[in-house]
């Protein structure tokens, strides 16, 4: 066939079947660009003229089928009309696709997001490949934006409206079992026969399963019992002033069967929003953050983690569930088991299989003798916050290690200067600093002290990126960036309890601000007497708010304690009401965060502003839809 495309190539074989490989020039991902999609339109022209037995779609990177559609083009987005020529693109292009007279089939492997799912779910089958890369789902929402190229059409008609809304309302994905189970794949099978079977359910003539009755009545005369149950669970997590796009979907679903286009002011309003744009830079930010560490060939194998305390223990059982083989050492066995069994409940929960929680079980070996400590490409010391410790630690291990591994210090608030003295080689130590959850924080700091070996502090990067977790490149400063802004912000807040603000109002504050968690309730959950001691490190000299001391002195320690600003019970606070938040609060509270923040980048403590947002968004969870603190004050 005589088509001239750049980015899709159209093969026919000998049965008549056609195969259109998107292998986006020059990119290492698939992503639906303007041009992508104005190709595969005249790709479908073609097979208008020649007739097919059928088509498959699938791709050509190894990275995964398609991304999403491209997210830079976002950014050109200026005025309304080009809002609405972009949902238009896709919504027609898709409904043409969906329409076409013989069999399609989307071969699903790796990654298949936003706009890729959207284009597989017009296909007439589904077909997914079993691989731990294979993912499928409706993330826009993280992007303040909403599936608006018929997802939102046609994934509740594929696997009901509340699994439908669930996932484009959370973002979350599937991978290729769940997605059969679920019905949004047809199919779901190994790699190795995946182009025989694409083939064979192309042209089977196989009917979809269909929805069960009651997801039927659901997506039908119920609808608006499941808006307003799904509108429910989306007012207890964002609020629609910050988060407008996940209550726009279920609109468009409940009033307008997702068709966007019939709601044109929904669209205008959304892709304008402030929101949209601050979560679509975040995303930039996000991507930046994966880019540390790129550059260096450091591979981790073997990980050894000292201490299996709350961070040690966690940290290995994060390693082994990357993957990794990890070795994990504290005084006696008995100090390891409540980690042990911390690692048992994660990699159940996670891995949702027997076999593969076994595996991850496996390769997370207690060892009291530190006998992993010669082979391990990664060492990250968690003991005890203990300069002697630490020092009698290290002198230890230094002449133990591997000469091109890593050593790392999880330290919170000791100078890695002071700790590397008794090393033979000072520059080798990095700081590698986890957040407690570790499995719930997606940012580790990585800590260059002055005059560190830069290939340490870059593999280390590597190793943070290659266990999924976002590296953020700090110098070495007290409380680094995080724990830096947290302490200033923390402190007002306590200040105002001193005045006669309940933290009940406090809380309430901030959450209206846009912050996951009240700071009072962070001080309850991290502990007082944490927040005690940061604060002597952080405070720059300041004295102690009253309202922590008297609960320190009274062994009132928060959550851990079971009563600290607020009594706890099976894990929640007891908080009574809020009752009117006076008029500016929450901007008094926030300012020395703020503050602290532009200061730790004019100190060159961070890189620049746009790392300072994305750390202090990934770190603390700082109301992602402002863009991070930096860009917020902007803003304002
Ligand atoms: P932890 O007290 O829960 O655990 C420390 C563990 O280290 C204990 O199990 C102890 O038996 C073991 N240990 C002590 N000396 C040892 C040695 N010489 N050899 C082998 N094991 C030894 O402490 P946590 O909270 O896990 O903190 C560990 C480190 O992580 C500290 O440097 C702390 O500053 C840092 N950190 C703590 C965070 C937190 O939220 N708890 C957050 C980020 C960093």
């Amino acid at each position: 066939m005589n088509v001239n495309l750049q980015h899709w190539r159209l093969d026919v074989d000998a049965q008549g079947i056609a195969t259109a490989t998107l292998d986006k020039a020059g990119e290492s991902a698939n992503s639906l660009s303007a041009e992508v999609m104005r190709e595969f339109s005249s790709l479908l022209d073609q097979l208008d003229v020649y007739p097919t037995k059928g088509l498959i779609i699938r791709s050509g990177k190894e990275a995964g089928f398609i991304a999403g559609a491209d997210i830079s083009e976002f950014s050109q987005l200026d005025t309304a009309e080009k809002g609405r020529a972009l949902v238009e693109r896709g919504w027609k292009l898709f409904n043409r696709l969906e329409a076409v007279k013989y069999p399609t089939l989307a071969l699903v492997r790796g990654h298949c997001l936003g706009g890729g799912l959207e284009l597989a779910l017009a296909c007439r089958y589904l077909l997914a490949v079993d691989e731990s890369g294979t993912k499928m789902g409706l993330p826009e929402v993280m992007l303040g934006i909403f599936p608006g190229w018929g997802g939102m059409l046609r994934l509740p008609k594929r696997v009901g409206p509340a699994a439908a809304l669930d996932m484009m309302l959370t973002g979350k994905t599937l991978d290729a079992k769940r997605a059969k189970k679920m019905g949004l794949a047809d199919d779901c099978v190994p790699p190795r026969v995946m182009e025989m079977a694409a083939r064979q359910l192309l042209v089977s003539g196989q009917s979809r399963r269909p929805l069960p009755f009651m997801q039927k009545l659901m997506n039908g005369p119920l609808k608006s019992v499941v808006a307003n149950g799904a509108r429910k669970q989306v007012a207890k997590k964002a609020r629609p002033q910050h988060y407008p796009a996940p209550y726009a979907i279920i609109d468009l679903w409940q009033k307008h069967d997702g068709n966007a286009l019939a709601a044109p002011e929904v669209v205008d309003r959304i892709i304008s929003s402030p929101t949209a744009r601050n979560l679509v830079r975040v995303f930039g930010l996000q991507e930046r953050l994966k880019g540390f560490g790129k550059d260096s060939d450091f591979k981790a194998r073997r990980v050894h983690v000292i201490g299996a305390g709350v961070m040690g223990g966690d940290i290995a059982a994060w390693c082994a569930l990357r993957g990794m083989t990890v070795t994990l050492q504290d005084q006696t066995l008995e100090r390891m088991s409540p980690a042990l069994k911390r690692a048992h409940a994660l990699f159940t929960k996670k891995l949702r299989d027997p076999l593969k929680a076994r595996a991850a079980f496996d390769r997370l070996i207690p060892d009291p003798q530190g006998d992993g400590v010669p082979h391990a490409d990664v060492i990250i010391e968690a003991i005890f916050e203990n300069v002697e410790a630490k020092h009698a630690l290290f002198r230890a291990l230094e002449p133990r290690m591997k000469p091109g591994a890593v050593l790392a210090t999880n330290t919170s608030s000791l100078k890695l200067e002071d700790l590397r003295t008794v090393l033979h080689r000072p520059e080798r130590l990095v700081g590698i600093h986890f957040f407690n959850p570790v499995s719930m924080m997606p940012l580790v700091e990585v800590v260059e002290a002055e005059g560190a070996d830069p290939a340490a502090v870059q593999a280390a990067c590597a190793f943070v990126k290659q266990i999924d977790k976002l590296p953020l490149p700090v110098k070495s400063a007290p409380g680094f960036l995080v724990n830096a802004v947290l302490a200033p912000y923390m402190l007002a807040a306590m200040r105002a309890v001193d005045e006669g603000v309940s933290p009940e109002t406090v809380d309430e504050a901030m959450l209206a601000f846009g912050m996951p968690m009240g700071p009072i309730e962070l001080i309850d959950t991290v502990g007082l007497d944490i927040a005690m001691a940061a604060g002597k490190q952080l405070a720059s000299g300041a004295d102690a708010p009253k309202c922590l001391l008297q609960r320190v002195e009274k062994n009132l320690l928060g959550k851990k304690s079971g009563q600290g600003f607020y009594a706890w019970s099976e894990g929640k606070p007891q908080k009574g009401s809020a009752g009117s938040v006076p008029a500016g609060l929450a901007e008094r509270l926030v300012k020395p965060l703020i503050d602290r923040t532009e200061r730790l980048v004019a100190e060159g403590i961070i890189g620049d502003a746009e790392l300072a947002d994305a750390g202090v968004i990934f770190g603390t969870g700082f109301a992602p839809f402002t863009g991070g603190p930096l860009n917020y004050r902007k803003s304002v």
